[in-house]
C-alpha cells in the first residue's frame, strides 16, 4: 500500500489511502469512510472535497496557474481561437488541421435554430432575464432535436456536443434580435464561429456590420478564458445532474441556472452596474469601499475574490490587456475603466483586501471589454455560458465515461427534531 492517511475515532485507527495528483496534489481516499467508521464528512460548500478525477483542466490557486489539458491559458488565448480550444478541452488533444476543418464543418451544419423555436424567443415575456430565456431554451432543444434513428449513442452525443455549441451561439444572437425588435440574422457558412456570432449580433438591413478582425480576436479570448475551470459551481451542477443520466441538454441547462448567480457568472454583470453606482456617485469609491469591508453588510466587492484563487485570477490580467487593446482600437474613452483600475489600486493596498487575499477575478474586466464590443449589460452572463459550454461538455462527457463514475448523492448530519408524534388540529397549540 503506498502513502495512507490515520484516522483516530474512540479507541481504534483506520488507514486510508493517499491519492496523488499528477501535479502533486494530494487527497485522502474516503470512498470507505462510512462503510468501516459509520462516520461521514461535513464540508459544506465541498471546499475540501474532491468529488472527482479530471485530467482536463489544471488551475493553482495560490500560484495563479490555469491550463486547459496542460496547456497555459496565457497560451492558448495568444495562439488558440475559441474553437479549436473547444475541440481541445471536448477530445483531450490540439486537433490536426483536418480534424479541426471536420470540427468546423460540424459547427457550421449545425447552426441554424428550428424556426419553431423562435416562436419560444417571442413569446417570453420583455423584461425577461436572458439566462432564464436560455436555460429553459437549452433544455427545450431536446423536444426539438430527438435521437436520430440510425445514430449509435457516441455518434448522438457527438451531435448533441456540437449542436449544442453551434446552436447556443445563434440562439443568444437571436434573443437579443429579437429583444430589439429586429429581424433575425442567420449564420454564414463563410464566417468563423465568433465573426458569425458578432454579425448575428449587430448586422442590420439598414447597418451592415463592418468586421473587424481585432474585435473578433478580443472574443475569441474572452471566450477561451472563460473555456473551463475545472470544478466550479455551475461545472459541479452539470456533473451532478449528469450523474442521474439525464440527456445532455438538461445538464447542460442546470449548468447555466448556477452561472447565473452573482456570485458566480453573474458577477460581470453585476461589476458594471456597481462601477456605473460608483461613477453616478462622483467617482468617491470609498463608501463601497467601507460597505465591502463591514462584515455586518453582505455588501461585497463585484469582481475581487475567488474560492480557489488567493492571487491574481491569471484570466483577469489577460482580461485586462485586452481591454486596453480594444479600447485604444476603438479610440473608445470608458470612464468605467478608470473607475475599476483606481479601484484595483486602491483595493490591493487595502488592509482588509489583502489579509484577505482579495484579488480581481476574470469578471472585473470583463463586462468593460463585453461593453466596447457592444453587447448588452444583460447579455453578459450569457456570453460567460457559450464560453464555458465547451468545458461543460468536456467534463460531462469525462463523467459519462468515468468507470467510478456514480449517481451523486452527498449525505447530511441531520440536525432536526427526533421522533416526534402527529398532532390532530385541536391538540395543536394557537401560537
Ligand atoms: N468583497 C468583500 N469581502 C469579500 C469578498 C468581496 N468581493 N469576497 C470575499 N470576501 C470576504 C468575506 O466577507 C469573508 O470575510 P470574513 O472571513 O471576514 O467573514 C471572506 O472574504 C471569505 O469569504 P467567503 O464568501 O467565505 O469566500 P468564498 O471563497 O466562498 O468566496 C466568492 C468566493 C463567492 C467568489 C466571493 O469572493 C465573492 O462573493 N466575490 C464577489 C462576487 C464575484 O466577483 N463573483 C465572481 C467569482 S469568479 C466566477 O465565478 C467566474
Amino acid at each position: 500500500m503506498g502513502e495512507t492517511a490515520k484516522i483516530i475515532l474512540g479507541d481504534k485507527t483506520y488507514e486510508l489511502p493517499v491519492i496523488t495528483g499528477s501535479e502533486g496534489e494530494k487527497a485522502i481516499d474516503i470512498t470507505k469512510l462510512r462503510a468501516i467508521t459509520g462516520h461521514i464528512t461535513y464540508d459544506p460548500g465541498f471546499g475540501n472535497t474532491g468529488a472527482c478525477k479530471s485530467a482536463i483542466t489544471f488551475m493553482d490557486g495560490e500560484k495563479g496557474i490555469l491550463r486547459y489539458r496542460g496547456i497555459p491559458v496565457e497560451e492558448l488565448a495568444e495562439k488558440s481561437t475559441f474553437v479549436e480550444t473547444s475541440f481541445l478541452l471536448i477530445n483531450g488533444h490540439l486537433p490536426t488541421r483536418a480534424e479541426l476543418n471536420r470540427f468546423s464543418v460540424l459547427l457550421n451544419d449545425h447552426s441554424l435554430v428550428h424556426e419553431d423555436m423562435q416562436a419560444f424567443f417571442t413569446n417570453f415575456p420583455r423584461s425577461a432575464h436572458p439566462m432564464g430565456i436560455l436555460s429553459s431554451m437549452v433544455n427545450a432543444l431536446r423536444s426539438f432535436y430527438p435521437k436520430l434513428d440510425g445514430h449509435s449513442k457516441d455518434q448522438d452525443i457527438v451531435v448533441q456536443m456540437t449542436r449544442l455549441l453551434s446552436k447556443v451561439r445563434t440562439m443568444a444572437a437571436i434573443s437579443y434580435k429579437i429583444s430589439m425588435g429586429h429581424k433575425v440574422v442567420y449564420p454564414r457558412p463563410d464566417l468563423s464561429y465568433c465573426a458569425n456570432f458578432l454579425n448575428m449580433m449587430f448586422d442590420s438591413p439598414v447597418r451592415p456590420y463592418k468586421m473587424d478582425d481585432d474585435m473578433v480576436k478580443a472574443l475569441n479570448v474572452f471566450w477561451i478564458l472563460h473555456a473551463d475551470h475545472e470544478q466550479n459551481c455551475s461545472t459541479s451542477a452539470v456533473r451532478l445532474v449528469g450523474s442521474a443520466r439525464v440527456n445532455l441538454y438538461a445538464a447542460i441547462s442546470a449548468g447555466i441556472s448556477a452561472l447565473w448567480g452573482p456570485l458566480h457568472g453573474g458577477a460581470n454583470q453585476a461589476v458594471i452596474q456597481m462601477l456605473k453606482e460608483i461613477h453616478a456617485a462622483g467617482g468617491d469609491m470609498e463608501p463601497f469601499l467601507a460597505r465591502a469591508r463591514d462584515r455586518n453588510d453582505p455588501f461585497r466587492l463585484m469582481g475581487f475574490g475567488h474560492r480557489v484563487y488567493k492571487t491574481y485570477d491569471p484570466r483577469a490580467k489577460i482580461m485586462k490587456a485586452m481591454v486596453h487593446k480594444v479600447l485604444a482600437k476603438l479610440d473608445i474613452h470608458d470612464p468605467l475603466l478608470d473607475i475599476a483600475q483606481k479601484l484595483e489600486e486602491v483595493a490591493l493596498r487595502d488592509a482588509y483586501f489583502i489579509d484577505h487575499n482579495l484579488y480581481p477575478n476574470v469578471d472585473f474586466y470583463a463586462g468593460i471589454l463585453l461593453r466596447a464590443l457592444g453587447i448588452p449589460t444583460d447579455m453578459f452572463t450569457v456570453m460567460f455560458a457559450i464560453g464555458r459550454l465547451p468545458g461543460w461538455i468536456s467534463q460531462w462527457k469525462e463523467a459519462q465515461d468515468d468507470p467510478d463514475w456514480k449517481l451523486h448523492r452527498p449525505r447530511q448530519v441531520y440536525v432536526g427534531k427526533n421522533e416526534n408524534k402527529y398532532l390532530y388540529m385541536d391538540e395543536r397549540l394557537e401560537l
